[in-house]
């Protein structure tokens, strides 16, 4: 995804740079998960394989440009364009009142979500279609992945709220078609369970908290991304 893009020139002094790099990883037998061997560019040719035997700085530092491709990577497509400019649409397609498009300036992450944004799917907006095109599902090869684990509570909560809040006023509505009543239709009769659907979303979400602050009590790097009680509530974040 970043091979191609131009790195940013904030200052026109100062060169940046921007690696496509690839990292090859290995999960030995204590199911950790290491990096064995970076290219910092898509091209072979061009550029060599870093390996854990080299020197010490020189591992570390193809590590580091790793760290911050991916970063890049978040930043700009998972953060902004998957987040934020996303919803802006649905926004503009909602209200109405937003101007059509925001002035964003030139630069490589405008470069790069153009390119994001040929690739992107609604599916991929689904988690666990997302776990799965990137190979991630299976919890027999990889039994300590939480982001997955966590992030599949969290989407069947959110999956489950979502349906029911939906159905209540089309059920709702083809009651009343079917009972032919002419009496005026009363918001209560909807209001009422949504509430109870909203309420009971909350404690399946204070549950999932309490799931995955139990499992991080034992852990020395405890994983809390996922965590109901720590997902900002709003895109505006
Ligand atoms: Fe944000």
């Amino acid at each position: 995804m970043l091979e191609g893009i131009n790195a940013n020139s904030t200052d026109p002094n100062t060169q940046q740079y921007l690696a496509a790099p690839i990292c090859l990883l290995y999960k030995n037998v204590r199911n950790k998960i290491l990096p064995i061997a970076i290219q910092l560019g898509q091209n072979p040719d061009e550029n060599p394989v870093f390996l854990p035997t080299d020197s010490q700085y020189d591992w570390m530092l193809a590590k580091i440009w790793v760290r911050s491709a991916d970063f890049q990577h978040h930043q700009t497509i998972s953060h902004l364009l998957r987040t934020h400019l996303i919803t802006e649409v649905f926004g503009i397609a909602m209200y109405r009142q937003l101007p059509a498009a925001n002035a964003t300036g030139g630069g490589g992450h405008v470069q790069l979500v153009q390119k994001a944004m040929k690739t992107l799917t609604y599916r991929s907006f689904c988690f666990p279609d997302m776990i799965k095109s990137r190979g991630m599902d299976s919890t027999e090869d990889l039994p300590t992945y939480f982001y997955r684990d966590d992030g599949y509570k969290v989407w069947e909560a959110t999956k489950r709220t979502s349906i029911t809040a939906v159905r209540i006023p089309y059920k709702h509505m083809l009651a009343k078609l079917e009972s032919a009543e002419k009496t005026t239709y009363d918001e209560h009769f909807i209001e009422s369970p949504v509430k109870g659907a909203m309420e009971r979303f909350r404690k399946q979400l204070a549950e999932i908290s309490s799931i995955i602050k139990r499992r991080n009590e034992e852990k020395k790097l405890p994983y809390y991304n996922m965590s109901p009680d720590k997902i900002p509530n709003s895109v505006a974040v």
